[in-house]
């Protein structure tokens, strides 16, 4: 089972609840790789150093919510030569036609408007045929924004099968466990996202507790004063309790009865949030300022993820015939 994760931006809570955290409860139950994807926030990120940066904060931040190294394999695209190899090939088994009816190409395109578009914006599914493949993964658990990529995945490797004879683990999208879904604490009908207007609605992983209380007292309530669960009319204060249950291990129904008053509710979330994150943002603290132990553990993921997949891309070449060296 393969997931990976862009190293661009701050993880927040909605990246915790509704994804981490489902991580480190399903390590024990398959066999996991989960990679930084670094190269593909390339075709995105141009100022230099940034991407090291992040790429390092962000391993920081998956070993401190409690992924083992031991148990989960975490790697660094770039660090493992495989991937930008085997994404050449990939790119040559991929038509302009299909590359270029992938409705997040389109998307990201027309968004960056007068900006760069980069021919790597346009082959990034090639990148990550080769991320998914190059690991027999068989599941890969996605959102629906990017079961397209996995669908195009499956076609790559249908075609190069086909072509060289069976090499490569047919991949399927599977629908990740769910975890809870993180509204905007200002705008409780937008997902958590860092693509909203301002920060004050969303939580970040490392804020100060501070910080994380004074958000949860300005988020935005709806009008009414009772506390109920009820996302349609009451989209703010589901939010909360939705957050609440997440952090405390209760439904948001049964978070519910605590509460008469919005007030209540808003402290008290930001109480439970902070507890829940003062032990990940210590761990975090302690790794970045531990580097040569997080070079280590980043080592050891990268490793085991080059075993595998160098041997993949050594049966791709002698498929395809290429000249062994
Ligand atoms: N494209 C994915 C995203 O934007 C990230 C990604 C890259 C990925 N390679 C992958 C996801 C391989 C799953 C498998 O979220």
């Amino acid at each position: 089972m393969l997931s990976c994760i862009q190293p661009t931006g701050e993880v927040h809570l909605g990246n915790y609840l509704g994804a981490l955290r489902t991580w480190v409860g399903g390590q024990h139950e398959n066999d996991v790789f989960h990679g930084i994807v670094d190269l593909h926030a390339l075709t995105v990120t141009e100022t230099p150093g940034v991407l090291g940066d992040n790429t390092l904060s962000l391993a920081a931040m998956l070993f401190a919510v409690g992924l083992d190294p031991d148990v989960a394999t975490i790697f660094v695209q770039s660090h493992i030569a495989a991937h930008s190899q085997l994404a050449w090939i990939m790119e040559c088994t991929v038509s302009y036609g299909e590359l270029s009816r992938m409705t997040q190409f389109k998307d990201k395109a027309a968004k960056r408007e007068a900006d760069f578009v980069s021919a790597g914006l346009f082959t990034y599914p090639a990148l990550q045929a080769a991320d998914i493949l190059l690991y027999d993964a068989q599941e890969v658990p996605v959102g629906d924004d990017q079961r397209q990529h996995i669908e195009i995945t499956r076609d790559i490797a249908v075609r190069f099968n086909h072509r060289f004879g069976d090499t490569f683990v047919l991949p399927k999208a599977v629908t990740p466990k769910a975890g809870a879904r993180v509204m905007d604490l200002q705008n409780p009908e937008n997902k958590m996202s860092t693509s909203a207007s301002g920060d004050g609605g969303i939580v970040y992983l490392l804020d100060e507790p501070t910080v994380i209380e004074r958000k949860f007292k300005r988020a935005v309530t709806d009008s009414g004063s009772e506390v109920v669960y009820d996302r349609t009319a009451k989209p703010g204060v589901a939010n909360l309790l939705d957050i609440l249950a997440a952090a405390t291990n209760t439904t948001p129904e049964k978070a519910a009865e605590s509460f008469t008053q919005y007030g209540a509710l808003k402290s008290a979330t930001g109480a439970a949030v902070v507890e829940m994150l003062s032990p990940i943002r210590k761990r975090v603290l302690e790794l970045m300022n531990d580097r040569a132990e997080l070079a280590r553990l980043i080592r050891r993921g990268d490793e085991r993820a080059e075993a595998v997949a160098s041997a993949t891309l050594a049966r791709a070449h002698r498929a395809i015939g290429v000249l062994p060296r």
